[in-house]
């Protein structure tokens, strides 16, 4: 009998041991900006004038035009690259991105994703935020909606 509760207690004390090294090595290696990115994710983006809100996409979602809006989000574009807010997976954790005050999206959040239509995207690209995204005035309307497409199959 003695035996056994000394067992049940050197069990407890595993589990103990177990469950603070793994909260002290979580804590340890964990980024400063938290463990993972926010989804659904909290939008303050403001709404594009109606003439573009409401625009669909006029580019089918062809592999061609993913792919080349996935080559337009990696590039160097100017003035920044997407990458460097947004992240290379899309989670809006990029270098940049995790020091702003306003969250970059997280293109892999289908919640947040779903409830922005193309044209509000199109038009973010186009012509910024003010929670500091860049415009971006080089990119031709087909290359926005390329990258559109791409943003797109990120959350499916
Ligand atoms: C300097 C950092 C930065 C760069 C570079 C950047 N973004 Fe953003 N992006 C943001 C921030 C900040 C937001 C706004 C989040 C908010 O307002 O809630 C945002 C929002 C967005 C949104 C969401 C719009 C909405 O209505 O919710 C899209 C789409 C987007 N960016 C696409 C891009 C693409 C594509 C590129 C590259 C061509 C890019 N961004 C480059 C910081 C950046």
């Amino acid at each position: 009998m003695s035996h056994c509760r000394k067992s049940v207690r050197f069990h407890k004390l595993k589990i103990i041991y177990i469950f603070s090294t793994a909260f002290l090595f979580g804590f340890l290696v964990s980024p400063p900006g938290g463990f993972s990115a926010e989804c659904p994710q909290p939008r303050k983006t403001a709404a594009a004038p109606q003439e573009f809100y409401n625009k669909a996409n006029p580019l089918p979602d062809s592999p061609q035009n993913i792919e080349s809006g996935q080559k337009l989000y990696r590039e160097k574009l100017k003035p920044l690259s997407c990458t460097f807010c947004h992240g290379e997976k899309g989670d809006g954790q990029g270098k940049l991105g995790k020091g702003l005050r306003v969250k970059p999206r997280n293109f892999t959040c289908s919640q947040t994703m779903k409830s922005i239509p193309d044209g509000q995207i199109f038009w973010t690209i186009k012509s910024g935020t003010s929670s500091g995204m860049p415009a971006y005035k080089n990119l031709a309307d087909e290359q926005i909606w390329q990258l559109t497409l791409y943003l797109r199959q990120l959350a499916k």
